[in-house]
């Protein structure tokens, strides 16, 4: 047998697979009440007319569609994402260049090569999207954590933390955010703060990865999403965001919009990654954006993942234990429960509930300074409206039992910060 292990390199010791994921495959085959994942319903997926598009696109444009096509995306679909993004109200400046990603994971992971060294700073909210931390990490960046309240960052804390890393000598590289329906907690950032953050941004010259899968289906009325990318004026913000919620993940298309310079850099690191991303996918989501496929998805999944919501947010007041504390998602896929006990840690607490039969996700694993163990993040677009109410009922039983009837005091984020 060959000791393979002799000769990976150091990096490779930062691919190992977490224990929660682990654990969580010990679910499959077992019929679990999954509040765990972050799928959408696959009742959402726009099947037949995918297979319609799918069909044609092959039979008539196969030539094409079938073919290698530039790394930065088949141009005809990226002059159709340009005006997709205008319409969304999202701004793409004369100086701006769009690129096609596979998924807006590889734009993480791009960003990551094209930005990050080692003992770099990069800023990210407490907690924040855990596929981003880890694509982040590989590049071997200090992290610096701005906690979150419901209005988003805490940008006062941002600025304190950005003259003291500065006062320390440090190259921040970006701040990483997540503004509208964030993925883990569920909270939306209030449009003072955004101003907040350019001015910030602007002020110590930094630049910001806004990470926007979910602004498209906000269920609520009257929510500002304006983009940051969109209230910026000096080309200080790169945006991602993905097909992955709108129409369906598994065409891995996603995309990134920034200054012309830094597309150009990244789209020399993608080339290395993968050439291009499926030019058969970019063809199918082209065409399903021409055929308003992609907006009639959008408002089905905005009716249904509302009524789940409205589930969640239901079953969470009825059985959650008392002093815990979670925000309301205007959108999105998911919300974070803080529970009231800094004792309770969730990542062992999982065990328990997956021999109840219920999955989440620990929280600590969010969070990039290694706190948030009292923490859950709960997902509410796969499962139905009764497993959600029946797995938060589990939840909440075994959770009362490990607190012992002990009064308790809410820990909200801000709080996790400063412990
Ligand atoms: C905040 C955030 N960024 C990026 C992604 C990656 O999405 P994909 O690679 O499917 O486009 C996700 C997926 O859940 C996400 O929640």
């Amino acid at each position: 047998m060959v000791r393979y292990e002799r000769l990976l390199a150091d990096r490779a010791e930062l691919f190992r697979a977490s224990e929660v994921r682990e654990l969580l495959k010990l679910t499959e085959g077992r019929k679990i009440i999954s509040l765990a994942g972050g799928l959408p319903d696959p009742h959402v997926f726009p099947k037949e007319e995918l297979a319609e598009i799918a069909k044609e696109v092959i039979l008539e444009h196969g030539d094409k569609a079938l073919q290698y096509s530039p790394t930065a995306g088949v141009t005809e679909f990226r002059e159709e994402l340009r005006k997709f993004m205008i319409s969304k109200g999202v701004k793409v400046n004369d100086d701006d260049s769009i690129m096609v990603t596979t998924g807006s994971q590889q734009a993480l992971d791009l960003l990551s090569r094209t930005f990050i060294q080692k003992y770099d700073e990069v800023i990210v909210e407490l907690p924040t999207y855990l596929a981003a931390l880890n694509a982040f990490r590989l590049s071997r960046p200090g992290f610096t954590g701005i906690p979150i309240d419901e209005n988003g960052m805490r940008t006062d804390i941002l600025e304190e933390e950005v003259k003291r890393l500065i006062w320390l000598g440090r190259k921040i590289k970006f701040i990483y955010t997540i503004p509208v329906a964030h993925n883990p907690s569920g909270v939306t950032m209030s449009i003072d703060r955004k101003k907040h953050l350019l001015e910030i941004a602007s002020k110590y010259d930094l630049v910001i990865v806004e990470d926007d899968p979910y602004s498209f289906f906000v269920y609520d009325e009257n929510v500002d999403v304006t983009p940051l990318k969109t209230l910026d004026k000096e080309g200080r913000v790169i945006y991602l965001s993905t097909f992955s919620k709108i129409l369906a993940p598994g065409l891995r298309i996603g995309w990134v919009i920034g200054n012309k310079y830094v597309i150009d850099v990244m789209e020399r690191a993608k080339q290395t990654a993968d050439l291009h991303s499926s030019t058969l996918t970019q063809y199918i989501a082209m065409e399903a954006i021409r055929r308003g496929v992609v907006n009639k998805t959008i408002e089905k999944a905005k009716k249904l993942y509302r009524v789940k919501r409205d589930a969640m947010m239901q079953a969470l007041e009825e059985y959650m234990v008392e002093g815990a504390w979670w925000p309301r998602p205007v959108g999105g896929l998911f919300v974070m429960v803080f529970l009231p006990s800094y004792d309770i840690d969730t990542k062992k607490l999982l065990r328990e509930a997956l021999n109840a039969g219920v999955a989440y996700v620990p929280g600590s694993s969010f969070f990039a300074n290694g706190t948030g163990w009292n923490t859950m993040r709960l997902n509410f677009s796969y499962p139905s409206p009764d497993e959600i109410r029946e797995g938060v009922r589990i939840l909440s039983d075994i959770i009362k039992k490990h607190l012992k009837g002990k009064p308790q005091k809410t820990i909200k984020p801000e709080h996790i910060y400063q412990a």
